[in-house]
Parts: C-alpha cells; structure tokens; sequence
C-alpha cells in the first residue's frame, strides 16, 4: 500500500514544521504549503534528514484559486490523500475600533477562510481515502477564551472551533475524522508577522510567549495523538485546561477576571515600555 499522504499548510515555520516532522518520522508522504518558500525548503530537507519525503507548495490559503490549483496538481500525482491540517496562521491584537478594518479582513481571510476553503476545497477527496480522511484545524484557545485585546484573532479561531465540531458531526458517520487544536502561548515566530494596533499589545504578547514552557513540537505530539484517538477537541496545556473548564464553569466571573487581568497588563505595558524585541523573544 502507498504511503499515507498529508497536506500541511504553515508548514515552513513552528507548529506546521513540528507537525510536518513528526508526520514524516510516521511514514507520511507531504505536501509543504506555505507562502514562505525559503522556510518550506528548510522544512522540506529536515523532512528528508528523517527519512521522510515531500513536495513543496506554495500556496496562499487566504486565495481561493490557489487552494483549487493545488488540489489539481496534488491530483496528477498523488491517488489519494488522507489528511489536511489547516494550520497556518497569524496573529493580530488590538482593540476593537482602533484594530483597522482592513486588518480584520487580512487576518480573517487568512486564518478563518484558509480553513474553510481548506475543507471546502479537499472533502470529497478526503473522504475518497481508503484509510478514512482527517482533518486536524489548528484554532487557539483563544477561541474560547475571548480574552480583551484581540478581537478579530479570537472571532477567527472561535470560527475555526465551530466549523470543526460541526464538521465532526457531520463527517462521523462518513468515517472522516475531525480534531480541532487550542493551544494557549507556544514559542514560535508568530509575533513576528501579526499585527498590532500598538507596541503595548506586542509588549504583552511577547511577554505572555516568552513564559510559555511548551514547544511546537509538545502540540504536535498531542494534535497527532488526538487524531489516532479520533478526539474532537485537543486542549494541550494546564493552563488550556484550566481556562476550558473555568469558562464553562462560571463564564461571567471568567469574563470579569480577564477583564480586569488585561487593564493590568496594558497598564503596566504603559508605564514600562521596552523596545520592541521582535525576534530576540525567542532567542534567534
Ligand atoms: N504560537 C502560539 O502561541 C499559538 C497559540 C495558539 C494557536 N496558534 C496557531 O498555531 C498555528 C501555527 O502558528 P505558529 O505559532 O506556528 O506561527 P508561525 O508564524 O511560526 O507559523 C505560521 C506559518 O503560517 C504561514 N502563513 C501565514 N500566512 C499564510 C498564508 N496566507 N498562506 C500560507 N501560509 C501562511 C507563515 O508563513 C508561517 O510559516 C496558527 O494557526 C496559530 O494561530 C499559535
């Protein structure tokens, strides 16, 4: 039987090189989409020093074409595909009102509508899969959170969680599986390329990234575990946990606390500005 082959998008950087590699290490075959094809080719050979194998893509997921351009040349040569992670993303923070609209159409296009074309576009090959397809979306814990500060990040994600569960109920019993991931700061170059409407809010960010314990490749683990179990909702930290079960417990005391928790960090991101770090806040 041929290798199982798996699209990955944001697969030139942090979560979607992580998952790439561990993909790689099970025997899967790749595509590597991405925008950035300096970092595809780099994933791309550490694929290879794994012994695995792969093709580079590039592709924009916030265009339509494109993801339908892909699939046609994924077509000519591959008989089959059994898994698509929608993972790419960017990030975005900024208060609604001063967060610019055009913003909120560039970060919505990328990380909402890159999912939903992502689907719309691979179902019924998915579902074609001798294997039975999967779809991993990576979301945010963000999306069940709503924490202040960053509106349109929080509607994109908190969409991309509705569109997995109800995918899920959907696909069950076509035996096409579905996880959604909702992972809290994990270090990556995700600050880098988002965008914020003040230096505070990059404060913040970089600050809440940089005590973050977890790596890329702690969620791939458990975003590949989640899909060997067929588990819908992959919440992969203590605090994740933590935030998950408070918010249902008892949402407005959640919403209160971080309300308040946010005023403070702003506050404080105000009275003690520090040059932006960009890239130093992961050590690179
Ligand atoms: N890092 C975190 O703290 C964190 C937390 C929760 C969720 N996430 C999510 O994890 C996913 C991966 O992010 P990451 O942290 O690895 O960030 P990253 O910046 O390291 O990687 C994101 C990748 O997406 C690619 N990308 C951006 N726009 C694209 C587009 N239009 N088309 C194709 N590719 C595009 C980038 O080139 C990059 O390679 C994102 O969906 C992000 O929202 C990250």
């Amino acid at each position: 039987m041929l290798p199982p082959s798996a699209i990955v998008t944001g697969a030139a950087s942090g979560l979607g090189r992580a998952l790439c590699l561990r993909l790689a290490r099970d025997g899967w075959r790749l595509a590597v989409c991405d925008l950035d094809e300096q970092g595809s080719a780099e994933t791309l050979r550490l694929v290879e020093e794994v012994g695995g194998s792969g093709r580079i893509e590039r592709l924009d997921v916030a265009n339509r074409g494109e993801w339908e351009a892909l699939r046609e040349r994924l077509k000519a040569d591959w008989p089959h595909v059994d898994l698509l992670v929608n993972n790419a993303g960017v990030g975005g923070a900024g208060d609604v009102g001063l967060f610019s609209l055009e913003d909120w159409h560039w970060l919505l296009n990328i990380d909402l509508w890159g999912a939903i074309y992502g689907c719309h576009t691979f179902l019924d090959w998915l579902k074609a899969s001798p294997r039975g397809g999967y779809i991993i979306n990576v979301a945010s814990m963000a999306g069940y959170a709503a924490p202040p500060g960053m509106a349109a990040y929080n509607v994109a994600k908190a969409g991309v969680v509705a569109l997995s569960e109800t995918m899920y109920g959907e696909l069950r019993p076509q035996g096409v599986g579905v996880s959604v991931v909702c992972p809290t700061f994990f270090r990556t170059n995700i600050i880098d390329g988002s965008r914020m409407s003040g230096d505070e809010h990059r404060q913040v960010a970089e600050k809440l990234m940089g005590m973050s314990r977890m790596t890329a490749d702690d969620v791939a683990h458990w975003a590949i575990q989640a899909m060997h179990r067929k588990q819908l909702h992959v919440i992969v930290s203590w605090r994740g946990r933590l935030i998950w079960r408070l918010k249902r417990l008892a949402p407005r005391m959640f919403t209160k606390f971080a309300a308040s928790e946010y005023k403070k960090m702003m506050d404080h991101a105000r009275e003690n500005p520090e040059p932006v770090k960009g890239r130093d806040v992961l050590g690179s």
